[in-house]
């Protein structure tokens, strides 16, 4: 491939790609919470109508779409409507904010690989991730103090971002994902095995999918597993259109879409299987009932899981590596993947090779990211995480419903979605895009945007209000700045 290609290699490369893009921290550190929390083994029924009912379709709208149009998404809507320019630009601004503290979170686990080679996180776990490591604060001004390791682990993590998705599409992105993807899977399937012979572990699982009949009327646990289908397939955030858009002509999308969206399910439940077996070890050897042990993101990660390798000696001297490896290896292929759209659409508008819409992009984001190496940082990414996810997420799913199900038109997309698939999209696919998946997304966003705007927490009101701004103000500005090619 040349230099400047912008085509897969391989139909292998981008299912590879697109798995990564899917399986990130949400899989391992969210899905099993979300899960215990949400009726245990009963979650698995709303949440398989989920995958069915919103992952699976709703992944046909991103790959027909840019499958077909072979362009960035800003381009694309331009060509259906000149003004729809503004709405890609907006769209494509969601990943790339989520990007800026992603990198946060994999500077805090490349911090923790380090440390897990000689437990250096001492014997109070809690204490050394929130006071020594972070120095957290929930004073504002603390934006004025940079953290230093936290700092230089960001700022590895953008190198490394940079360094793969500066190199062209085939020797970059396809060519890491073709490697990290099958170990990713090989060591959480080693961390799985081995917890499954821990003491306690039976338990931990059984705890995880003894259902609770009576909560399957609950609405909320409807919500909770479509609101996890969404996060955790990176629905709506323009990742799949822009990956798709890279393929070749004559492939079986249909098989494709639905691999990547079982896959990135069978890998959540498996990974949780792993992590209730070792919350389940962790209960049976500290006495402490597992309730009081299951807790969700950094806590799960950086908090519980370095206790329980405290408990295990030696062996968690192995085991705390290679969860953080595979951690790192989870989000690390999405962070790349978050990338790709704002740099495809930079790149094609402004003309501007790889190599230098890269740079931008990762420059810009890395400055933005040092807010979250101060001590006020993580009180901010979790504003940030609640706001993008709450908001801006089930937002763009909800305006690529319309766009390509009401005002572009199906029909168009299903020819190409069809045409070298085995399996068929019909009329039960339009339904669930034109109707179904607006309407659930619809009430998630509205309940959650009412809690959240509604907030007695000034401070989040706030900054979900400059949040808005940006999403706002920014796009308009991209829109605006003439294209720096002829037939744009
Ligand atoms: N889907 C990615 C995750 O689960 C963003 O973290």
């Amino acid at each position: 491939m040349t230099e400047n290609s912008n085509q897969w290699n391989s139909t292998l490369g981008f299912l590879l790609a697109m798995i990564g893009s899917a399986v990130g921290l949400g899989n391992i550190w969210r899905f099993p919470y979300i899960a215990y929390t949400n009726g245990g083994g009963t979650f698995l029924i709303p949440y398989i109508i989920a995958i069915l009912c919103v992952g699976a379709p709703f992944v046909f709208i991103e790959y027909g779409a840019g499958y077909k149009f072979k362009a960035g998404l800003s381009k694309t809507l331009r060509t259906i409507n000149k003004k729809y320019e503004y709405i890609a630009w907006a769209i494509q601004m969601v990943p790339f904010l989520i990007l800026t503290y992603y990198t946060c979170i994999i500077g805090w686990n490349i911090i923790y690989l380090f440390l897990s080679f000689f437990k250096g996180w001492g014997t109070d776990t809690n204490t050394y991730f929130t006071t020594t490591l972070l120095q957290s604060s929930t004073n504002p001004i603390g934006l004025l103090h940079i953290v230093l390791p936290i700092f230089i682990a960001v700022a590895i993590a953008w190198f490394i971002i940079w360094f793969v998705s500066h190199r062209n599409l085939n020797d970059g992105i396809e060519a890491v994902c073709k490697i990290v993807i099958p170990l990713l899977f090989i060591l959480m399937a080693g961390i799985v095995i081995y917890s499954l012979t821990l003491p306690g572990a039976f338990k931990g699982v059984s705890v995880l999918f003894t259902p609770n009949w009576s909560q399957i009327s609950n609405i909320n646990i409807w919500l909770a597993a479509f609101g996890q289908i969404v996060f955790s397939l990176s629905l709506g955030l323009c990742i799949m259109f822009t990956y798709a858009s890279y393929l070749p002509e004559d492939i079986d999308l249909v098989k494709n879409g639905l691999t990547v969206a079982f896959t990135n399910s069978g890998f959540e439940v498996f990974t949780a299987i792993g992590m209730f077996s070792i919350l389940g070890f962790m209960s049976l050897v500290s006495n402490i009932p597992i309730d009081q042990v299951v807790t969700q993101g950094a806590g799960l990660a950086f908090v519980v899981l370095p206790r329980v390798f405290n408990t295990m000696g030696l062996v968690g001297y192995v085991i705390g590596p290679i969860f953080f490896l595979c951690l790192f290896f989870a989000g690390f292929t999405s962070a790349i993947a978050l990338v790709e759209p704002l740099n495809s659409s930079i790149s094609e508008k402004f003309n501007l090779s790889r190599k230098k819409s890269v740079t931008i992009i990762c420059s810009i984001g890395f400055l933005i990211s040092i807010l979250y190496t101060t001590t006020y940082g993580s009180a901010l990414l979790t504003y940030f995480d609640g706001f993008l996810n709450q908001f801006g997420l089930l937002l763009t799913v909800i305006i690529e419903c319309i766009i390509f199900g009401w005002i572009y038109g199906l029909d168009g997309l299903l020819e190409s979605i069809n045409k070298g698939s085995k399996h068929k999209l019909g009329r039960t696919w339009k339904f669930m895009i034109r109707y179904f998946i607006p309407i659930i997304v619809g009430i998630m966003w509205l309940q959650g945007n009412y809690t959240s705007f509604t907030s007695p927490d000034h401070i989040q009101v706030l900054i979900q209000f400059i949040l808005l701004a940006v999403l706002f103000i920014v796009p308009i500005i991209l829109y605006k700045i003439p294209a720096k090619v002829k037939d744009y």
